[in-house]
């Protein structure tokens, strides 16, 4: 069987519609007269994004305020969504696309060595990725095997560490790293499951690399979001109920969006934050404050 018969009919079904669906919002987007983000003097600088799936992913989101404050962005994307992530290259100024894969040397090595070529050096560096099996993320937290262990640690995890040591050399002084994480590395939130040890690790990965990656100048942070309607979390057993539970208890009452992530990943790529690492910081409507 063709790699393409293997896959689900819904995925084929919005597979062939996708490209009509970002002509309609880059049409959408010239009309309004081009999006337009807080100024944060970006101008000039350079960014490698990881996460990039669709026009849903955070990691689009972020690339996308980045580019409109005056960056060129380098996306990292995994072949086999290669055809979701090519129509939005259009919506970008002068855009790098290259793919990898976190658990592929050769693909990192050549990515890399794509992204010395194009940009010399770099100024940011997004991490936006995790992965685990969809049977690890329903049920008894206890009933995840070793290797399904290992996966999730590995790709969403492990990785901002590999990253960060590749990226290094390549690094300005004054860069800024950022990772995604979710308030189940340090709350209970069935299902979540290995995902919330992951990010756990993550977050503690986070604050070594700041230690290290400091000498340099280089702040690593992480942006601890609310849950949004991504491909990722419709892998989470009960999404939908994670969504409305967040809306009613946080204080604002209401569920955040992606771009509420890409104006902190703005400000956290700018001078502004230029005593800010090491850090999780929340951008969920104010969720974690509360007890009950
Ligand atoms: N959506 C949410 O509710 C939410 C909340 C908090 C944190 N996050 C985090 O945000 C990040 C982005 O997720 P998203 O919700 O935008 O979903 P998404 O599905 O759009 O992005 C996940 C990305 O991870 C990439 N990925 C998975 N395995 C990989 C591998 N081996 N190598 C390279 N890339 C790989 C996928 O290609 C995809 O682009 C994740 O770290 C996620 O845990 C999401």
């Amino acid at each position: 069987m063709s790699d393409k018969k293997k896959m689900p009919l819904k995925f084929r079904a919005y597979q062939a519609i996708y490209p009509a669906k970002i002509k309609l919002k880059q049409l959408k987007e010239k009309l309004k007269g081009g999006k337009k983000m807080a100024n944060f003097n970006l101008e000039g600088k350079k960014a490698v994004v990881f996460g990039v799936a669709n026009d849903q992913s955070i990691a689009w989101h972020i690339a996308k305020a980045l580019n409109d404050s005056g960056v060129r962005v380098a996306l990292a994307y995994q072949e086999r969504i290669e055809s979701l992530v090519k129509p939005l290259l259009g919506m970008l100024n002068n855009p790098v696309a290259e793919k990898c894969d976190v658990v592929d040397d050769a693909l990192l090595d050549s990515f890399f060595e794509k992204i010395r070529k194009e940009f010399g050096k770099f100024d940011f560096l997004i991490h936006s990725i995790a992965f685990a099996k969809k049977e690890h993320l329903e049920g008894d937290f206890y009933s995840v095997d070793r290797r399904g262990y290992q996966v999730a640690n590995e790709v969403s995890s492990y990785s901002l560490t590999e990253l960060a040591r590749r990226a290094l050399p390549l690094m300005n002084n004054d860069g800024s790293i950022i990772a995604m994480t979710y308030y189940g590395s340090k709350k209970v939130f069935p299902n979540y499951n290995i995902m919330g040890v992951a990010k756990a690790a993550l977050e503690a990965s986070v604050r070594y690399l700041a230690y290290d990656l400091g000498k340099k100048g280089i702040r690593v942070n992480a942006i601890s979001a609310g849950p949004v309607k991504t491909l990722a979390a419709s892998g989470i057993s009960g999404f939908d109920k994670m969504l409305k539970h967040a809306a009613e208890k946080a204080p604002l009452q209401r569920n955040i969006d992606a771009d509420d992530v890409a104006n902190m990943a703005l400000f956290l790529c700018s001078g502004l934050s230029r005593n800010i690492t090491g850090q999780v910081i929340y951008v969920d409507a104010g969720y974690s404050i509360m007890g009950i």
